[in-house]
């Protein structure tokens, strides 16, 4: 018997990308049930794209600059070059634009994001620093799909990490990293394969 067609997903990214690494990564496993098509930056100089490059993944460049204040021709951009690719899913990596409620409608359901924060708290940016600073002793991580409002879609996976007394930003920000790049690939792995239900606000695993 043939195994199922691989679902054909995007990295979109603007920076360092090791998130998008942690999904390359797993996706070279032969029985992982997605494979990343396109690495996608609205910045040139994103680190992650030489990565791409190198290991023979499409990449393309849309900088938003060139938009000025218009998002809609910028996200029009983004769904042209998504099309062309025939992409089937959108994981956001440390993509830091703002989408139109358009754009995430057109994805609803197909477009995940992870997030450096035990949402809903420390939605937003500068999570560590936030974290640090209310005095939490568990941060984490949320996998979640992408919906117009920022950092509110249903929530997939969630990992938590403690927060220790001598932790400083870097210290907490690389714990959960470490776990960043473990259940962003779990996520995709579910969602490619159709086993997550969205049901309200919640996300069932079959
Ligand atoms: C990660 O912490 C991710 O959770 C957040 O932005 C950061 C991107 O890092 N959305 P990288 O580019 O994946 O290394």
């Amino acid at each position: 018997m043939t195994a199922p067609a691989k679902k054909r997903v995007a990295v979109l990214i603007s920076g360092r990308g090791s998130n998008m690494m942690a999904l390359v990564d797993a996706a070279n496993a032969p029985d992982f049930p997605a494979e990343i098509v396109l690495v996608l930056s609205n910045k040139a100089d994103a680190a992650g794209l030489d990565f791409a490059r190198a290991q023979g993944i499409a990449t393309a460049v849309i900088e938003h600059k060139a938009f000025g204040k218009d998002r809609a021709a910028f996200d029009a951009a983004m769904q042209a070059a998504l099309e062309a690719h025939g992409v089937e899913f959108v994981c956001l990596a440390g993509f830091m634009r703002l989408l139109t409620p358009g754009f995430c409608e057109h994805w609803a359901g197909r477009m995940i994001n992870i997030h450096p924060a035990l949402l809903p708290s420390f939605k937003g940016l500068d999570t560590h620093a936030r974290a640090l600073e209310a005095g939490v002793k568990v941060h984490g991580c949320t996998t979640h799909f992408v919906t117009p409002g920022m950092d509110e879609g249903p929530i997939i996976l969630q990992a938590a990490v403690p927060v220790l007394d001598d932790d400083n930003e870097a210290t907490l920000a690389a714990r959960v990293l470490k776990e960043e790049h473990r259940i962003y690939p779990e996520t995709l792995r579910l969602l490619a394969a159709g086993r997550l239900k969205i049901d309200g606000q919640r996300v069932k695993t079959a």
